[in-house]
C-alpha cells in the first residue's frame, strides 16, 4: 500500500514538472545561437530614396555584419507616379521583377536584417524577389521598415508567408520620407538621433546583439 502510495505521489510530481516545462512561453532570440561568435548577420534592404538605408547602416553600426542594397536588373522611374502605377500593376499580376544584386553563399549567414519601404501598403516587389529567390529556411529573418506614415500595412505579415520556413521576428517599422509630397531623404538632425535610439531599443528586445 505504501510503495503503491509513494508510485502514485512520484508520477503526480513527474506530470506537475513536464506541464510547467512545456507552458514556458519561448523568448524571442532564443532561436539564436547563445554564443555571439557563431552568428552570421546579412543586412539585406531595398531603399529608393535612402531611408531604409540609413536604418540599415544604424542596424550594421550596432550589430556588425555585411551589408547589401538590392539593385534592380531594370530599375524603376525616377518618376514617383509611374512607379505608384507600375508597383500597383506588379502587385496585381504577381511578378517578380529580376534583381541584378547577387548575394554570395547565402547560406552562411544565421540571421538575415531585411529592410524595405512599404509600397502601396504591401512588400515591395523587389522584396519578393528576394524572398522567392533564395532559400532561407531554418534562417531567422529581423524585417525593417520605413514609410510615410500609413505605416507597415501587409509587409511583416507578407514576409511571414513569403519565408514560411523561417522564424520571423519581431520587426522594426519608423516614419520615412513623403516622396508623395516632395519630402525625401529624412534620417538627418534630430530624426537620425532619435530613429538610432528606436533601433537600439529595438535590438536590444531582440536580444540578438
Ligand atoms: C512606389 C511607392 C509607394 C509607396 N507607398 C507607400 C504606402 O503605401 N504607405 C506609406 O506609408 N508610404 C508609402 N511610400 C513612401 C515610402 O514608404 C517612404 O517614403 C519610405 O521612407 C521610403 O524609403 P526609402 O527612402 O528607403 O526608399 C511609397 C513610396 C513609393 C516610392
Amino acid at each position: 500500500m505504501k510503495v503503491k502510495y509513494i508510485a502514485w505521489i512520484s508520477s503526480l510530481i513527474l506530470i506537475v514538472g513536464m506541464s510547467c516545462t512545456s507552458g514556458e512561453q519561448p523568448r524571442v532570440g532564443d532561436e539564436l545561437p547563445s554564443d555571439g561568435a557563431s552568428k552570421k548577420i546579412l543586412i539585406v534592404y531595398l531603399s529608393r530614396t535612402n531611408n531604409t538605408k540609413a536604418v540599415a547602416e544604424m542596424i550594421q553600426a550596432q550589430m556588425g555584419g555585411k551589408l547589401v542594397a538590392l539593385e534592380l536588373a531594370n530599375p524603376y522611374p525616377a518618376d514617383y507616379r509611374t512607379t505608384v502605377d507600375q508597383v500597383a500593376q506588379e502587385n496585381a499580376s504577381g511578378f517578380l521583377p529580376p534583381l541584378a544584386t547577387k548575394i554570395d553563399s547565402i547560406d552562411q549567414y544565421d540571421l538575415i536584417f531585411l529592410g524595405f519601404p512599404t509600397w502601396g501598403m504591401q512588400l515591395p516587389p523587389p522584396i519578393k524577389s528576394f524572398l522567392a529567390q533564395y532559400n532561407l529556411a531554418g534562417k531567422t529573418i529581423a524585417p525593417f521598415n520605413t514609410n510615410a506614415g500609413y505605416g507597415i500595412g501587409s509587409t511583416f505579415e507578407q514576409v511571414k508567408t513569403l519565408a514560411s520556413r523561417s522564424v520571423v521576428l519581431e520587426g522594426f517599422s519608423t516614419r520615412g520620407g513623403i516622396e508623395r509630397d516632395g519630402v525625401l531623404f529624412v534620417m538627418e538632425g534630430g530624426r537620425e538621433v532619435k530613429v538610432r535610439g528606436e533601433v537600439a531599443a529595438w535590438l536590444g528586445k531582440l536580444r540578438v546583439k
